[in-house]
Parts: structure tokens; sequence; C-alpha cells
């Protein structure tokens, strides 16, 4: 079928619902992708930060191989093997005891509001039930998480939103304890907001957070659908700031691509979750944990998170250069490989210039373009994106 003709039908079938780039993309590999027409792009988009190790990673295709010729599916009821030894895992590399799988981000945050409002009804006070989160946050499209989420723009149309959240500026520390009361179950937060611009909090922000959860009993969630599985050079972005989570959410980059989430948190949280409270039918099968458990294998031996912190290093520096030269940047922001630049002007058009040039890279906000390439990506690539970059930059001054 020729492009054309795909995309006039795409539009014609879909829900409008997506503003979506004019290509077909139908082949991948490790940090490039190409599209019907044959045309090469280097991908710093993963899907929005979804295929760390990259397209078609092969440790990741002969994962997929053989759980797709082994187990796809058996329900919770039973136990399975990968499920398992994932969860395990992820235990042993972060500061949870259990782990509950989903099948998104949205499902995973889903989890993590009804697990502290259960917690606190039974732990602290009947009428403890509000999460504060923070403007700009986002934390996904179901009604709960749209709610969560900080963004006039994500609620429109969907009023009247779910009571039981209260929202402040994020990185400030004095709004959150203002707003903190006698109903407050828990703070949730992106330890580094990704859809709301790459927004770095100081280094005291997440420690106070946790203080004041300590303070006053209240649960403190990290949302780090995002920011997990070493993107921002730590496996966890909450290791950057010395403190831990007592929630931890997950989806993304879990398994390279195919559909998971996971709700992390400590023992005494996790007991709030009863035997028949929650659950998911697709969750955590044997197919998807098969690969997820891959993956992590893979970011985990392969040091991918460091190699992440020292790729992001020299992007950052190249694009402190283009500062120098280029008045229309306006602030770098990044941590490893989650880079937002910030400009005088709208992101959209530089957006489109390098994706005509062949870089396809995203946009957080109305003014960010956001740099977010695989956890592989090659010293070379990033010199080759920087230049694309660069080029689009000066042409739109
Ligand atoms: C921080 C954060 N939380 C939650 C979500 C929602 O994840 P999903 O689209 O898998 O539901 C996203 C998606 O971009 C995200 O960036």
């Amino acid at each position: 079928m020729d492009t054309k003709t795909l995309m006039e039908w795409s539009a014609k079938y879909h829900t409008p619902n997506y503003g979506r780039t004019p290509l077909v993309l139908v082949r991948g590999e490790g940090t490039r992708v190409w599209d019907s027409d044959n045309r090469e792009y280097l991908d710093f988009t993963t899907g929005i930060a979804v295929t760390g190790l990259g397209h078609c990673h092969p440790v990741i295709t002969g994962a997929i191989r053989e759980a797709a010729a082994t187990l796809l599916h058996v329900s919770n009821i039973f136990h399975n093997a990968p499920q398992v030894h994932l969860a395990k895992l992820l235990v042993e590399h972060s500061f949870a005891d259990r782990v509950f799988f989903c099948n998104s981000g949205a499902e995973a945050n889903e989890a993590a509001l009804k697990v502290v409002r259960k917690y606190a009804k039974e732990h602290l006070a009947t009428d403890r039930y509000e999460v504060i989160a923070t403007n700009n946050s986002f934390h996904g499209r179901t009604l709960a998480t749209v709610s969560a989420t900080g963004q006039p723009k994500y609620h429109h149309g969907f009023e009247p939103l779910m009571p039981g959240f209260k929202h402040v500026p994020y990185n400030d520390l004095r709004a959150m304890e203002r707003a903190m009361d006698s109903h407050t179950a828990a703070i949730l937060v992106e330890p580094i907001q990704g859809e709301g611009g790459v927004n770095i909090p100081d280094d005291g922000y997440l420690p106070g957070l946790r203080k004041l959860c300590d303070e006053s009993g209240a649960l403190l969630v990290f949302d780090e659908v995002q920011t997990g599985v070493g993107r921002t050079g730590k496996l966890w972005a909450y290791e950057h700031s010395g403190v831990e989570p007592d929630v931890m959410t997950l989806a993304k980059a879990l398994a390279n691509g195919i559909p998971i989430g996971a709700m992390l948190c400590r023992e005494h949280v996790a007991s709030a979750l009863t035997a028949g409270s929650h659950g998911s039918t697709f969750a955590g099968s044997a197919f998807v944990t098969s690969v997820a458990l891959a993956t992590m294998t893979t970011v985990i031996g392969d040091k991918l998170p460091d190699k992440a912190a020292t790729r992001g290093r020299e992007l950052v520096e190249g694009l402190r250069e283009m500062q120098r030269r280029l008045p229309i940047i306006k602030e770098i922001r990044g941590r490893g490989l989650l880079i937002g630049v910030e400009l005088t002007k709208a992101a959209g058009p530089v957006m489109d210039a390098c994706r005509d040039a062949g870089l396809l890279v995203l946009t957080a906000g109305e003014k960010v373009v956001r740099l977010a390439p695989p956890l592989i990506v090659e010293p070379s690539e990033c010199q080759r994106a920087l230049k694309i970059l660069g080029d689009a930059l000066a042409a739109a001054k």
C-alpha cells in the first residue's frame, strides 16, 4: 500500500485524538528507523522514552521469539515463572519490597492511587484520601490519572474530574507544606517532570518531600514512568536525590516496547492490597514479563545507566556550545538521556525541520525540544543529531 493512501485511511478510520507526524515508520534497528519511502532517521524519540535498548535489540527479539513459543498468557489465578523472576529482580534493584504488574503507565498510577487511598483509610484515618500532585505534571489519561495530572489542557471536556486531588507548583516545598492537611494521604510527583518540559527540581526538593511525608504519615509516590529504567543515568531517577519513595510507578521502557506497567511499594503499603482488592487480566503475562526480564537484565548487565550518563553529558556539552552562538536557546535542562532544550520560540517548527533532515525529536510543552535517544546511542550518532538540531535552530532564528 502506498504511503499517501495509508495516511488518508489513518485520517479516515482512526479517532482523531492524535496529532500525528506525516510519516509511516516501517522498520527499526538500534537508533535508526526507516519510513515507507525507505528514508532513514535517527530516532531520538524512542517511542517517548520506551525503546531504551533501541529498535529490534537482538536480546529482546530473541526473548520475544522464545516467550511466544513457550507461554503467552495464563490468568493471575495461577503463578507464572517469568513474572516471579521479574518481581524479584525489581525488588533486588530498588527500594521496594513488593511489585504489582499492569499494562501501562496510567494503570501503574491507578494502582498507586488506589493503594495509597486504601492504606491511608486503613492505617491513618478514614478521611485521609487526598493526593497532592504538582502543576505541569503528567500521570496518564484515565479519569483518575488525568485528574492527578496538573495540566488543565488535558482536563478540558472531561470534567467533572475525580475528587481527591490538589495541585501545587513543582519544586516548591513551602507550597506543598501549606497544602498538606489532615486529609492528605500521599504526595505524587515525577522526580523529573518529563511531559511538563523536562523540569529538574532543586537538590533539596525530593528530600524535603520525604521529610514532609515522614512527619505527617503521608506516603511518597514517585512516578518514574518516564524517568525509570536507566534513562536519567541511574537505574531510577530517585537515586540522584538520596531519598527513597514508599511507592514507585514504572512502564514505558520496562519491556522495551511491549506494553507493561508496574507499581512497586514497601511491605506495609502492599499489605493494603488484600486478595481480590485489585487486579487486571493481561497484567504480568508470561510473555511480557519474559521480555521485561530480558530488558532489565540487559540494562543492568551492560551498565546502560552509566552509558546514558556519559552520552547525556556529551550531548549537554554540545548543546551548551550551540547555545553560545544561538540565542534561540533559552535553557538546557537534562539528566542522562532525558534532555530538554527550551527555546525562545515554538519548538514545533524545529521538530519538523529536524525530521526533514533525518532526525526525530520530541517536544515537551510549547517551547521545549525534548531529546530521548536510546541508552545504546553511539557518540557518532549524538554528533550527527547535534549537527542536524544546530542547523534547524540556526534556520529558526
Ligand atoms: C511520567 C508519566 N506518567 C505516566 C504516563 C502515562 O503512561 P501511559 O501512556 O503508558 O499510560 C506518562 C506518559 O507519558 C508519563 O510520562
